[in-house]
């Protein structure tokens, strides 16, 4: 059960899968093993978050990078984020669950494209949650991409470069209508953001867990919140302990 007032949890979850490949590595398994129990778990945090009352939850699932990959690797999976929209589309659309993809989706296969559309289009007016899959995403590309559009703006004459501001960059980003994230974890143990919304995460906090992806789960989902609960979020200010007088 989680005893966590409601003004107390996160209204955005990003999440960065890390572990996979180390989780079956020490395994003895293929490193695609990992990915599919990864996507096993991702439909759990999908149901989880959903229960908890979390608003909008973003994943990590395939960075602008990740193309370096082996090509059985890359392939496995694509062929993995074709089946899951497949068969999760009405899943989540039964919960209420709103679907969307963030990311370069021009440099994705026809096919893949056209099955994130249908889901999209299926789940467009659910409000329960917002899941944001991150696939072909880079924060690096999101902030030229909202640059580019703003530039054109600029040429056509229908924005004055004083009007560019935090805001208005931000209502360019793929994320525009939507709070910035709360709270971000990672698994996986490393410390770093791997180009990971970059621009939405200025104060974000941040839990990190030397848990591979695979093994990530409710309990530890809890501990995370938990702990955010905790915090002081200051965003720059000096925050209410502080200005009370109180430690
Ligand atoms: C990072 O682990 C994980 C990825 C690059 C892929 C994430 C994909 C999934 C969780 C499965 C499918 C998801 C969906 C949404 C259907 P890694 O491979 O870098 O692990 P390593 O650091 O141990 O090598």
């Amino acid at each position: 059960m989680l005893k966590i007032p409601k003004d107390k949890l996160p209204r955005h979850l990003a999440i960065i899968m890390d572990g996979n490949g180390r989780w079956a590595k020490r395994r003895g398994l293929p490193r695609s093993e990992g990915h599919r129990v990864g996507m096993e778990k991702v439909r759990e945090m999908g149901r989880l978050c959903l229960d908890f009352g979390i608003k909008v939850l973003t994943v990590y699932a395939f960075s602008c990078q990740n193309w370096k990959r082996p090509k059985e690797e890359v392939d496995f999976l694509m062929s993995t984020f074709e089946r899951y929209l497949d068969e999760e589309a009405d899943d989540l659309n039964e919960r209420g669950i709103q679907l969307r993809v963030i990311g370069r989706k021009e440099g994705l296969s026809p096919e893949l494209r056209r099955r994130i559309k249908a889901a999209m289009e299926l789940t467009r007016r659910n409000r329960k949650l917002i899941f944001n899959l991150a696939l072909n995403y880079g924060g690096q590309e999101e902030i030229v991409d909202a640059v580019r559009t703003i530039a054109e703006k600029v040429k056509r004459g229908e924005l004055s470069p004083d009007q560019i501001n935090v805001d208005l960059l931000s209502q360019h980003l793929y994320t525009a209508d939507l709070p910035y994230p709360d709270l971000l974890i990672r698994t996986g143990g490393e410390y770093r953001l791997s180009n990971f919304l970059l621009y939405q995460i200025a104060y974000t906090e941040l839990w990190i867990t030397p848990t591979f992806w695979p093994d990530f789960g409710k309990e530890q989902l809890i501990q995370a919140l938990e702990e955010y609960a905790r915090r002081e979020r200051r965003f720059g200010g000096l925050g209410p302990s502080v200005e009370t007088g109180r430690s």
